[in-house]
């Protein structure tokens, strides 16, 4: 007897088939299929909104400055695959390298390791706002603020791998590549996710981690295996790694050419920790605060502005205003009844200030201009 495996075939079309005669015996993948959620950690909607195959986390609920595991925001092109630890490898190879390598993750482990305080922030981060603050609207997912976390992550830098390859000279890009399922969009199958990076940022602080927060990286995140690219844009830190391909040509992929093209840095940007139209109390002195941060260098001063852009004032920075991470800053604010919008605008320490808006580009990237966030105070 003949087993057929089915997928996308809906319950009236297998029923069809089976009265056709033409369907032996049926094994109910699609059912199972369809019934694994894309994110497998719970979703509580105090913490998250989700967004199809991702979930933006709720800026109102952070508190820690790192953010916890389980309240990290998760972008999946498909969905979180399950990995085996005990038989997953990494294959290192190409024309940049003289020695493959397949690592096992006890291999990984026993490497010299480095630990990392990283933002993690989607290049669409933002995205909604090219339509709601500037008229034009950008399709993919509508991110507000929430596309970001920040994480203390642990793991091999990627140069001692490389290292460990015999990198050749001539070695210019390497293309990290996941073991998720190939992404089909509009009838056009891409295949894994993948996207090359520039040798010279790859040797010089990448990451692949096995651990976040001090423990095993989560399976939404990438386990057993991801890379942390800090500072650049999200879609470069690529999950549940299986294959680094190192050549000495440029790699030309759809993650590079197609979507997010030319990107790398990012740009500097801020976010109050209050819900969108959130309500506070009218004629009482509340404690606005806020985050700031920027892929280019550490932040050096937060100007926040409580009536639509006509006063500015300097918040008050406080904690750690690491490299990679993000500053958090506070400032009081004693709101007559009403609506009003907060403005945050940082300038990092290359002298980069947030604009008051931003060019537009098709896929709706890096939308680093001063975001309007409406209160109503009562
Ligand atoms: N890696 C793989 N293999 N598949 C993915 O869908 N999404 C990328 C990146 N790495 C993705 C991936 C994008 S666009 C972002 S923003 C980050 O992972 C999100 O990381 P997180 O889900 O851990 O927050």
């Amino acid at each position: 007897m003949s087993i057929v495996i089915i997928e996308n075939v809906s319950r009236r079309d297998l029923l069809k088939l089976a009265a056709a005669g033409t369907l032996p015996l049926v094994a109910p993948r699609a059912a199972w299929a369809q019934a694994a959620p894309p994110i497998l950690k719970p979703l509580p909607p105090e913490w998250f909104v989700v967004h199809g195959t991702n979930a933006e986390m709720r800026w109102e609920s952070v508190r820690d400055r790192l953010i916890a595991n389980e309240r990290f925001f998760v972008r999946n092109h498909t969905r979180t695959p399950s990995i085996d630890r005990a038989t997953w490898r990494l294959t290192v190879h190409g024309t940049g390298v003289r020695r493959p390598l397949r690592l096992s993750l006890r291999d990984l482990e026993r490497l010299p390791s480095r630990s990392l305080t990283a933002i993690v922030e989607c290049a669409g981060n933002g995205r909604s706002f090219f339509g709601s603050q500037q008229g034009t609207p950008a399709s993919g997912t509508p991110w507000k603020l929430g596309g970001i976390g920040a994480a203390r992550w642990r793991g091999v830098p990627l140069a001692e791998v490389l290292d460990r390859a015999g990198l050749r000279r001539a070695a210019v890009d390497v293309l990290a590549e996941g073991l998720d399922d190939p992404y089909v969009t509009g009838g056009v199958d891409y295949g894994r996710v993948r996207r090359p990076i520039p040798i010279a940022k790859a040797l010089d602080d990448v990451l692949l981690a096995y651990e976040m927060n001090g423990r095993d990286l989560p399976a939404d995140h990438g386990a057993p295996l991801r890379l942390v690219v800090p500072g650049w844009i999200g879609i470069t830190s690529i999950k549940w790694l299986g294959r680094l391909e190192v050549s000495d040509a440029p790699i030309e992929t759809a993650w590079n050419t197609k979507w997010y093209p030319g990107l790398g840095v990012q740009p500097v940007k801020s976010a109050f920790e209050l819900a969108w139209d959130a309500e506070i109390p009218a004629y009482r002195r509340t404690t606005l605060t806020g985050r700031s941060w920027s892929g280019n260098a550490p932040i050096r001063r937060v100007e926040v502005s409580t009536d639509g852009g006509a006063h500015w004032t300097r918040a008050r920075l406080h904690g750690p205003n690491e490299r990679y991470g993000w500053v958090r800053w506070e400032l009081p604010f004693k709101p007559r009844p009403g609506r009003h919008e907060l403005l945050a605008r940082a300038t990092d320490r290359s002298g980069l200030t947030q604009p008051e808006t931003v060019p537009f580009n098709d896929g709706g990237y890096q939308f680093w201009a001063v975001v309007r966030h409406p209160v109503t105070a009562a």
